[in-house]
Parts: structure tokens; sequence; C-alpha cells
């Protein structure tokens, strides 16, 4: 342990040692059932006498924060004994810089009402919320594919390596996916990014400051609305229909506010499940071109196909250089391997290169070859076809549960793909009221607020993700949020 000591601070060796431990206990970063080293061990890691440390733990041993259990060492206390005090984090006296940071409402973002489930208003809560079915991930294939690149890679596999945007061989692995979409790319214009949030923060990045405009469709993706907010950029959002975006209004809104970027979500849009027609695709670039703004292109779920045909990417009807594509394997594999990519050409791409190596340098050299491995010896179409069939039955499922148990009033499209059923509540329903019945009923949902440019916009929605259940679950979920609903009528009564 290295506890930083101050041997000219008029305060004594031992009360440093002890404050130090007493924050690190109460802000949690020591939490209850941490062993402590041994006082001799201590003592000697500081290069103090051993009563000095001793005198330490006494001290904090005395106020019930350690207790030492004989033969065994001193452990951190649980909380009920260690006794409120003033230092909590919350009361911690920040220096004047930190004080200065406006405040975000970061608990909002990371747990929107429905997300977090309260386990103690239902024993056995069902959440439609999250990305992918985690219990489908192929944990056993992976496991395979990262034991044969280290076996056959070794240190080469721990290396830094690919500065010039990735690991050679999966750029080449990406730009055939994307030739099987209608994408012509080459290996040197995809950039392999650390999920596909960071590919869009890197656009972000490189095309936008402060007071810029932004078109995205709104609703949109909760996470691309953040990033934009935290660039202090104008939001301005075009409305959507079963087609997607509504882009007949696209070219009054670029007269008026003369965006730097349109963000869109082509395939089974987050929220709303739409895609958007090969007419409107056409269109968007068309006005990109005239108005000279870029397109950023999200793909996010475009293989989670179940009905109809397949639509180009705007990638793909690109003559070079207007679109700048995204793609990412967490939804179609799985989210913790924190693999997405881009592809892009001209000038903009070694803007984003640089941007790249200057956050995090490279994505983990392990996961891009393992990655690679497991993509070119097929598993992961063999993965992508089990995954399609499987939750095409849960949409299926979802949408069937919707009809028998939802009240008339709910309306909804079927998606043709994608993860989410996007639900419009009856006018008399807002999904912040029936946030608690729904909580009592032990059903999750993310509200449509997190989606749209003005969160109020989102009151009569919520978006239901039916990959994360099984079918049985769905069933019961739904019935769960239809008795909610029809509980929150009776209350209103
Ligand atoms: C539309 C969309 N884009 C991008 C992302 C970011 O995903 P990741 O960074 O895991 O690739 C998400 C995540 O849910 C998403 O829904």
């Amino acid at each position: 342990m290295r506890i930083p000591l101050d041997p000219h601070s008029s305060q004594p060796l031992y009360r440093q040692i002890e404050d130090y431990l007493r924050q690190a206990i109460r802000s949690g970063s020591l939490p209850p059932e941490t062993r402590l080293p041994a006082t001799r061990q201590l003592a000697e890691d500081l290069g103090v006498s051993r009563i000095t440390v001793k005198n330490a733990y006494a001290e904090l041993e005395s106020d019930g924060l350690i207790a030492s259990r004989p033969g065994s060492g001193t452990y951190v206390s649980p909380p009920l004994l260690a006794p409120a005090s003033p230092d909590r984090p919350a009361d911690i006296r920040w220096p004047l810089w930190q004080q200065d940071l406006p405040a975000v409402e970061a608990p909002a973002i990371a747990k929107p009402p429905g997300r977090d489930l309260n386990a103690r208003a239902h024993p056995d809560p069902i959440a439609f919320t999250g990305v992918g079915d985690p219990g489908q991930f192929p944990v056993r294939n992976f496991l395979k594919s990262i034991q044969t690149v280290i076996r056959r890679d070794g240190v080469a596999a721990l290396e830094y390596s690919g500065f010039d945007g990735g690991y050679d061989p999966l750029r080449e692995t990406i730009t055939q996916v994307l030739a099987s979409q209608g994408i012509r790319a080459q290996p040197e214009h995809v950039l392999v990014t650390a999920g596909s949030q960071q590919a869009l923060a890197l656009a972000c990045q490189v095309l936008l400051k402060s007071g810029d405009a932004v078109l995205v469709e709104n609703p949109t993706y909760n996470f691309a609305l953040e990033l934009f907010r935290t660039r202090a950029v104008k939001l301005v959002g075009v409305p959507i229909d079963e087609a997607g975006m509504q882009v007949e209004r696209v070219e009054t809104l670029l007269q008026q506010h003369h965006p730097r970027l349109i963000y869109t979500i082509p395939n089974f849009q987050n929220p709303s499940g739409a895609c958007l027609s090969v007419e409107r695709r056409r269109q968007l670039l068309a006005l990109a071109e005239r108005y000279n703004i870029p397109i950023l292109e999200d793909d996010f779920v475009g293989d989670l196909r179940y009905d109809g045909r397949a639509l180009p990417a705007i990638k793909a009807l690109d003559p070079g250089g207007r679109v700048i594509y995204i793609g990412t394997f967490s939804k179609m594999l799985m989210p913790g391997l924190r693999v997405g990519f881009l592809a892009a050409e001209g000038p903009v791409y070694d803007h984003l290169l640089r941007s790249k190596l200057v956050h995090d340098l490279i994505t983990s050299t392990l996961m891009q070859r393992t990655l690679d491995d497991y993509v070119t010896i097929g598993r992961y179409q063999t993965h992508l076809r089990r995954s399609v069939r499987l939750y095409r039955k849960r949409r299926d499922a979802m949408l069937e549960a919707i009809r028998r148990h939802l009240p008339t009033g709910v309306s909804f499209q079927s998606p043709q793909g994608g993860l989410f059923i996007w639900l419009e509540l009856p006018e008399d329903v807002s999904a912040l009221e029936l946030a608690p019945f729904a909580e009592q009923q032990g059903v999750g949902y993310s509200p449509g607020s997190l989606f749209f440019v003005e969160p109020a916009q989102g009151e009569g929605y919520l978006r239901l993700n039916f990959a994360t259940q099984d079918s049985q679950r769905i069933e019961e979920g739904i019935r769960r949020l239809g008795e909610a609903m029809h509980r929150l009528r009776q209350a209103a009564r």
C-alpha cells in the first residue's frame, strides 16, 4: 500500500496514515472486509517505525472503522459498525476548480427509471432493457479463439500495434463484412475503435465545435444525444415515421440551422425500430452533397434483420468521402468486447485516426486478434444466424403479448429487425406516471424521454427490448405492463 507521507508536515506520521485510511474507508475505496496490510509490512513499505503504524490502526479501531481478528489480520469493518461521519464523499470539501464544474445529471443517465428496477418492490423483476441476451454470448467459442491467438501470436498479441488504424487482418475482415452489405471500403479506410460509441465521439471531436448545429432523428439513441450535449452543440431534431427520418423536412432545417453534421441510424433505428426507406436514403445523401454536410451513419444492428430485404447502406450509395459509416460487434456479438469501427475516406480519415491516437492510442490488441480469428473461421456468421432466428421469435412473442395484454390505444410498428419495439401510449397514460406502477409490478422499460431532443416530448412513449428475455418471460412481463397501465388508470379515476 502506498500512502503519501510528508515528513516535514506538522502533522505526526501516524495521523497522516490514519487520515489517509479513514478517507479511503469512508469513500468506499477500501470496502468492508478489505484486509489491511500487517503493521510490520506497512511500516516497511512506508519506511516508518512499526509503532507509528500500530498507533494509526489503534485510532481507527477505536472509532470502529477497522477491527483486528486474532490470528487472521486487520479488516475494514462493515458500514453499520462504521459510524456516519461528516467526511463522507458528499461532504468532502472539493477544491474550488471542482466546485466550479457545472452540475451534470450523471445518475439520471446511468439509471433511467425503469432500468434500475427496485428488486425489493418485486421478487422477480423482468426488465425489457439492455441490448442482446447475455445468455446467448458465445463464451466457449470465444475462449477457443483467445487461446488460439495467444498460442499462435504469443507476446505479439499483448503488444502495442496497429497505430495506423487497427490490426490489419481485422481491418481486412471488416472490409469483407462491409462488402457483404454493398459497401466498398479498403482496409486503409477502416479505423478500429473502442465500440461504436468511440467512433461517434471521434467524429464529434473532429467535425464539431461548441455552438455548431447537428441534425438528428427525433427520437434517437440516448447516448448520442448525451455525447452531443457534452460538446455543447445545438440539436436540431427531425421527426420520424415508419420509414425513418422525414427527409422531406430536412432541406428547410438545413437552410434554417446550417448544421455541421447529420447523424442517422438508418437500420432498425434506436429507439423506434424504423428503417429509412431507400428513397429517403438517396434524398438525404443528395441533400448532404448539395449543402456540403457530412453524414454520420450509425449501423449498430444492421445485420439483425428478421423480415424483408436488406436495404443499401447510405455509405454504399456514397461516391466517396460524404459518409462516415460506423459499425460495431457489440449488438451482434458481445458489448463487453468494446470493438467497433468506422469507415471513412479522404483527409477526414487522418483526422479521425489522430483523434483516436490521442484518446487511447489503440484498441486492445488481444481483442482485435481474437475477434478476427472468431469472425474469419465462420463462427461469427453461425452465431449471427442463430441470433436472428432467436430474436425473430422473441420479437413475434412480444408483438403477440402486446396485442393480448396492452389496452387499445397503445400503438406500435412491427420492426423488421434490431432489438426494440417502440410503444406510443394512450393519451391518458404517461410514461412518468406509469413508472411507479410498473416498478410495483416488476417490469422495466426505457422511458421515451431519454431519446428526445426535448425530453418532455417522450412522455407518451416507451422502448421495449425484446431480445433479452425468453418468450415466457416476455409474455409475463407484458402482462405485468398491461396490469400497471390498468392500475394507473384506476388510480387516476
Ligand atoms: C444506436 C447505437 N449506436 C451506438 C451504440 C454504442 O454501442 P457500442 O459502443 O457498444 O458499439 C449503441 C449502444 O447501444 C446504439 O444503440
